[in-house]
């Protein structure tokens, strides 16, 4: 999908309609938006939690030396990917499943351990696949709201159905961001109703600097499911690899549903990005220095934003969000979408700083009421037709 404009096609509608408009045109953002060797002006990106650079020099690297061998299954690569992650997580690799992304086995856990007798409980709001997941198996979907403090309410989770079957905590937790502490999610364990499994979605951990991992509770024996993704910190959401880490007797209840072979591509970038030990703690720095910024920005032009330790925070526009999602894609800035029962929060995901610099600028002409040179793009619309047509929800 093209998600960038001609340059000149760019600098002809931004003219003309900065002069049909009698407005000033907007500075930055051309100056910031650099024409790529085609001499297209791209768009920023910032609305779908990816990683602006995308997967590492080194990841990089590997995808290409290992491309040639792409038409064998390369089952002793999968093995030593398998290896890696059990050393560094500290359990074994018969409590490891790998996949194509974390939305499969957040998918089939729901599928496993959710029924029409035994809902699903989780906070609101949050990712909603496993909700669509629980739903299409028949399951009740009992959402309990964020605390103010945007983290989880583990007591009102765990006080919510005394038949739950998933406890399902996104730590961080997206779209707000938020992190929920280690007492919570111990207080989650120890008071989950008989019988559930708590589901914990690490697909963001890597980005904050206080939320302490679930895997230990796996290692112990627990009736715990971690979910991993290469897509956010990693820069590999095209790519696609995740994991799934638990107890034999619970993989095997996702493993049900389908085992499958990996893209010999997002093995190699998985692990040459696990063997990289400066790649998180680079990336997460660059990304805590963008995201305070930007929400230190916003907060002085009085605008609240959610607690985050993540790649994305809810933005409250205090106006429709989809009229401010609109007028910032007139500027180019495609910012993140709304979540229903939220209808004045647009979720911002962290991109580059030059991202950041275009969205500060275009955020200030929408401030004031000034409409963009460009249409809202052909994306956003395919986007809205995807969802209508299927139902699902992008990102
Ligand atoms: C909380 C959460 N979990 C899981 C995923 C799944 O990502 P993927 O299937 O790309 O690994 C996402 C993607 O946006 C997410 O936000």
């Amino acid at each position: 999908m093209k998600s960038s404009l001609s340059r000149r096609s760019f600098l002809r509608d931004s003219v003309l309609a900065a002069g049909a408009a009698g407005i000033g045109m907007p500075a930055l953002a051309l100056a910031d938006a650099a024409p790529t060797a085609a001499g297209e002006v791209p768009r920023v990106q910032i609305g779908a939690n990816e990683y602006p650079d995308g997967p590492s020099p080194a990841a990089l690297k590997a995808i290409v030396e290992i491309a040639p061998q792409g038409g064998r299954y390369l089952f002793e690569s999968q093995l030593e990917l398998l290896g890696e992650l059990s050393r560094q997580l500290g359990v074994g690799m018969d409590h490891l499943m790998p996949y194509a992304g974390s939305t499969e086995p957040l998918d089939y856990a729901m599928l496993a351990f959710t029924s029409p007798q035994k809902p699903l409980v989780t906070a609101d709001p949050t990712f909603e696949s496993g909700w669509r997941a629980a739903e299409r198996n028949g399951a009740r979907v009992v959402k309990v709201p964020l605390r103010k403090d945007w983290s989880h309410d583990v007591q009102a989770m765990c006080a919510a159905e005394a038949g739950a079957g998933v406890i399902y905590i996104c730590n961080p937790n997206n779209p707000t961001g938020s992190a929920t502490s280690r007492k919570d999610i111990e207080y989650a364990l120890a008071h989950k109703p008989a019988g559930s499994v708590l589901v914990v979605d690490e697909a963001y951990i890597h980005f904050s600097d206080s939320v302490v991992s679930a895997v230990d509770m796996v290692a112990a024996g627990e009736d715990v499911v971690v979910l991993r993704t290469f897509s956010k910190l990693y820069g590999m959401a095209g790519i696609r690899l995740g994991y799934a880490v638990a107890r034999p007797d619970l993989l095997d209840r996702l493993k049900y549903y389908s085992i499958n072979s990996l893209p010999v591509t997002a093995v190699a970038a998985g692990l040459a990005s696990l063997r990289d030990p400066q790649l998180v703690p680079a990336r997460r720095a660059r990304n805590t220095r963008l995201r305070e910024d930007v929400v230190a920005w916003l907060a002085a032009r009085g605008y609240a934003c959610s607690a985050s330790e993540s790649n994305c925070f809810m933005l409250d526009v205090k106006r429709p969000a989809q009229d401010f999602i609109d007028a910032m894609a007139t500027h180019g800035v495609m910012v993140g979408r709304s979540w229903p029962g939220f209808p004045t929060q647009s979720r911002i995901t962290i991109g580059t700083p030059a991202d950041m610099a275009r969205f500060k600028e275009a955020f200030a002409l929408v401030e004031a009421g000034k409409q963009g040179p460009l249409p809202v793009p052909k994306r956003q619309r395919l986007a809205e037709r995807y969802v209508q047509q299927t139902g699902v929800q992008l990102s």
